[in-house]
C-alpha cells in the first residue's frame, strides 16, 4: 500500500476521513481532505473561509475553481503516496484533477468508492462530534470519547459540525447524488474504480479497503 495514490470517493458520512486516518498511520499516505483544508480555512477566518463557510453550512458544493487552486497548490508539494479524501466531486473537478497531475507527473491508482446506504449515513452524521481544538472526531455510537462529550486527547467539548443537521444532512446527500455520483462511471471508464461495502466496524472497512486494492 505504501507509495499508493488514491482517491476516497462517496457520499458524506460513507467514512472516508476515518479510513484516511488509518491509511494515513498505517501506510503513511498523506491524507489531502478538501472539507479540513475548507474548515481550516474558515477557522482562521481568510477570504477563502468566509466564501466557503457560505457554502458548506448549506450543504451546497464549494465553486470548482476555487478547490481546484487549493489541491493544486498542495499536490505541488506532496510527493506520491496520498489520499484525496472528498475530492473531486464533479466531472470539472475530475478533469482538472487529470490536468494537475500530468503537468506535475504524478500517478493516480485508484479511486476507491465507500458504498453505504442512506439510513446508515444519516445515522453516523447525527452522532458525529468533533473537537474545535485538536479536531479529532467521534461518534456518539460507534466511537464515544470517555467522558461524556468531552475530547479524549485534549479534554475540550465536543461540537457537531454545522452542516450535520438533519436539513443540511438531507441537501448533501442530494448534491451527491446529482454532482458527485457522476465520478462513478468516468473512473470506472478508466479502469480505476474499486467499489467497497463501506458497512462493518472501521477496521473491517479498513480491511476490505486494502483487500480490495490488492486484487
Ligand atoms: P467533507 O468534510 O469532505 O464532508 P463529506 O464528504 O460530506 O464527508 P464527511 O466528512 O461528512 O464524512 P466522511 O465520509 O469523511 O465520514 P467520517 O469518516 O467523518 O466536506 C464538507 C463540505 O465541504 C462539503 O459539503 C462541501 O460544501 C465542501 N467541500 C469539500 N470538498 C469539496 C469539493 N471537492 N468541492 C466542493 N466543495 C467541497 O465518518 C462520519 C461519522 O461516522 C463519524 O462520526 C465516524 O466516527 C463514523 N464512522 C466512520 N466509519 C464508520 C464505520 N465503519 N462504522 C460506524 N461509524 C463509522
Amino acid at each position: 500500500m505504501e507509495g499508493l495514490s488514491l482517491i476516497f470517493l462517496g457520499p458524506p458520512g460513507s467514512g472516508k476521513g476515518t479510513q484516511a486516518e488509518l491509511f494515513e498511520r498505517q501506510f503513511g499516505l498523506k491524507k489531502i481532505s478538501t472539507g479540513d483544508l475548507l474548515r481550516d480555512a474558515i477557522r482562521r477566518g481568510t477570504e477563502l473561509g468566509k466564501l466557503a463557510k457560505e457554502y458548506i453550512n448549506k450543504g451546497e458544493l464549494v465553486p470548482d475553481d476555487v478547490v481546484v487552486a487549493l489541491v493544486e497548490e498542495v499536490l505541488g508539494k506532496t510527493s506520491d503516496g496520498y489520499i484525496l479524501d472528498g475530492f473531486p466531486r464533479t466531472i470539472e473537478q475530475a478533469k482538472s484533477l487529470d490536468r494537475i497531475l500530468e503537468k506535475l507527473g504524478k500517478k493516480l491508482d485508484a479511486a476507491v468508492l465507500f458504498a453505504v446506504p442512506d439510513d446508515e449515513i444519516i445515522r453516523r452524521l447525527s452522532a458525529r462530534r468533533i473537537c474545535p481544538k485538536c479536531h479529532a472526531v467521534y461518534n456518539l455510537v460507534t466511537k464515544p470519547p470517555k467522558e461524556d462529550e468531552i475530547c479524549d486527547v485534549c479534554g475540550t467539548p465536543l461540537e457537531m459540525r454545522d452542516d450535520d443537521k438533519p436539513e443540511t444532512v438531507r441537501r448533501r446527500i442530494e448534491v451527491y447524488r446529482k454532482d458527485t455520483e457522476l465520478l462513478v462511471d468516468f473512473y470506472r471508464k478508466k479502469g480505476l474504480l474499486v467499489e467497497v461495502k463501506a458497512v462493518g466496524n472501521p477496521e473491517e472497512v479498513f480491511e476490505f479497503i486494502t483487500n480490495a486494492l490488492k486484487r
